[in-house]
């Protein structure tokens, strides 16, 4: 349903796609270790995440220009996830402003992620944006200090369409050459020391998106992060590290509880959910594959994804021995 540039954009990575790949087949190098005769005459979804419930251990992570996918984009997402009773994250790299969105979409549970650009005011006054329409979290992405280099968009000269608005980034970043405008929109000199600035401009509970090391998921503890995700940007930052699940573990053990730890990249089923829950996720973010169902059919496109993947995780747990998300551990998971 998409043209061939923007289907590129989605679906792609970067460099040779190993890590973009290696995030789906990382699932398949573990297999479920089920308990059988308990009692799941009741089985639930919900959880916690950040101490708020949500309906499922999944949340839709943050993907910039929804509009290329249908032209309903971020709004339809914000209405979908607000259908499921889960939390959207909003890119930075949206059609539309928090403001717009919360309007829109009033019973939605949104975080807001955060391309931190070079232009402090500007990311001042887009954060009391994000805290003045009800925003519940930021989301500040760790592991951009450039963009990847996507040879897909690159082989296709693909070129944002000239009516693709881009609000919260700055205006002198809007009608760059897209290439060049990815690779400013971040402001390069950042270190932890920021995070203070961070933490004292913005009220909400912050989380570190990208984190792939014990190393900096420590240093996310000690600067008052409220959590971190494991993440590789779904394979389209540095290729060749690895599968954000092969991470998970050591990021959870490093943390010992101190934060929440949540995961995404290649989650495609309701059983990846549940090895990454074993593996001490929280909850996960999809990002492509609510994209997708977006591109078919909007807002009930996007709905019909996350009601499909709670089903699996519902029929999931049943099977596994276990009644919510909460009682799945690591014991119920084994390397293959
Ligand atoms: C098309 C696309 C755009 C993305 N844009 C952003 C973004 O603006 N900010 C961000 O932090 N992550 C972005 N990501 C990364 C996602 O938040 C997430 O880490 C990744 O998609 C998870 O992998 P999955 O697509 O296999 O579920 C993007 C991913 C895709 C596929």
């Amino acid at each position: 349903m998409l043209d061939p540039g923007a289907f590129g954009y989605f679906a792609g990575g970067t460099g040779d796609e190993f890590t973009l790949r290696d995030n789906v087949e990382a699932f398949s190098r573990w297999q479920l270790r089920p308990r059988v005769l308990v009692d799941v005459s009741e089985v639930t979804t919900a959880t916690t995440v950040l101490g708020r419930e949500v309906s499922m251990p999944l949340l839709v992570a943050p993907t910039a220009f929804q509009r290329l996918a249908h032209p309903d984009g971020e709004l339809a997402t914000a209405g979908a996830a607000a259908a499921t009773g889960t939390v959207m994250c909003q890119s930075t790299l949206s059609s539309v402003t928090p403001g717009e969105l919360a309007t829109a979409a009033p019973d939605a549970r949104l975080w807001f992620q955060l391309y931190w650009s070079r232009d402090r005011g500007f990311t001042s006054d887009l954060l009391a944006r994000v805290v003045e329409a009800g925003f519940e979290a930021v989301v500040f992405t760790v592991d951009f200090p450039a963009a990847g280099r996507r040879e897909r968009d690159l082989r296709a000269a693909f070129t944002l369409p000239d009516d693709l608005p881009t609000p919260n980034i700055p205006a002198s970043l809007q009608r760059q050459d897209f290439h060049a405008a990815l690779g400013q929109i971040v402001d390069t000199t950042l270190t932890w020391r920021d995070l203070e600035w961070l933490r004292e401009t913005c009220s909400l509970p912050v989380l570190l998106k990208g984190i792939l090391s014990a190393e900096d998921a420590l240093l996310a503890a000690e600067h008052g992060a409220a959590g971190v995700i494991v993440s590789n940007h779904g394979g389209r930052q540095l290729d060749g590290v690895s599968a954000s699940l092969d991470a998970l573990p050591e990021v959870v053990e490093a943390v010992g509880g101190r934060l929440e730890v949540l995961m995404d990249g290649g989650v495609r089923r309701g059983t990846d959910v549940l090895k990454a829950l074993a593996l001490g996720a929280r909850v996960v973010l999809v990002g492509r594959s609510v994209v997708w169902g977006l591109a078919v059919g909007g807002q009930e496109g996007a709905r019909d994804v996350l009601e499909l993947l709670r089903a699996e995780v519902a029929l999931g747990l049943t099977l596994l021995g276990c009644r919510s998300p909460g009682e799945v551990t690591r014991a119920h998971v084994k390397s293959k």
